[in-house]
């Protein structure tokens, strides 16, 4: 499947086969793939959480309205992100770049962030959202439907998953075996709405 196929073929799964099982080359393709989603100054700080615990699944879909992906999708991904990786050894991002890149980048980055709350937020779900359509294509590519997800009590789920202070969740991302197509498209805007040529 090629990139155009997969982003037309991608739809939003409510129904997977609860029989499925995603093997470990395949879960460690897709968070492979994942992780070469591009973030600003390289600073990687998505955060996938895997909830393997059916236990964990079955509370988490308490939180989520009851929706059934949460528990019948093979895989439940919870896109996350470290607020604070920006001043976490940020010389990692920049580890095999020449000498001279480094010594620009770290204290740019530093001044890009610090004591910029709102900036450190957006630039969190900038990065999620981004990976989270790297993972969706990725998943059709390799057989598999998937279904991205924000139905669901924020505040309820950190506590389940010990969502650290400084990170934030973005996204559920549910992915596995489609057992029923999606509805048609219930929707689409024409492209002309949507698009805005220079300026409002
Ligand atoms: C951020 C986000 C959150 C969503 N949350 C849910 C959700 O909680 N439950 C659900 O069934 N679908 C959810 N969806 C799926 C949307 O309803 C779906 O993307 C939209 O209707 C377009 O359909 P398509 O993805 O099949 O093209 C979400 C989609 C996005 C992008």
């Amino acid at each position: 499947m090629n990139t155009l196929e997969a982003i037309q073929a991608r739809r939003s799964v409510k129904h997977f086969d609860k029989k499925h099982i995603m093997t470990q080359e395949e879960i460690n393709k897709l968070l492979t793939l994942a992780i070469l989603s591009p973030t600003a100054f390289n600073i990687q700080h998505w955060r996938f959480v895997l909830v393997e615990d059916n236990e964990l699944r079955i509370k988490i879909k308490e939180q989520a309205w009851g929706q059934e992906q949460v528990t019948d999708a093979s895989l439940l991904l919870i896109l996350c992100a470290d607020l604070k990786a920006w001043e976490k050894e940020p010389h990692r991002y920049w580890v095999n770049a020449p000498k001279e890149v480094q010594e620009f980048m770290l204290p740019t980055i530093d001044g890009f962030y610090r004591n910029k709350e709102q900036v450190q937020r957006d630039e969190a779900f900038r990065s999620c959202g981004i990976a989270a359509q790297t993972i969706m294509l990725a998943a059709k590519d390799m057989g598999y439907d998937s279904c991205p997800m924000d139905g669901f009590d924020f505040e309820a789920v950190g506590k389940l998953i010990k969502l650290p202070d400084d990170h934030v969740i973005s996204m559920f991302i549910t992915i596995g075996k489609s057992i029923q197509e999606a509805s048609p498209r219930a929707g689409q805007l024409p492209v002309e709405e949507v698009i805005i040529k220079n300026n409002f």
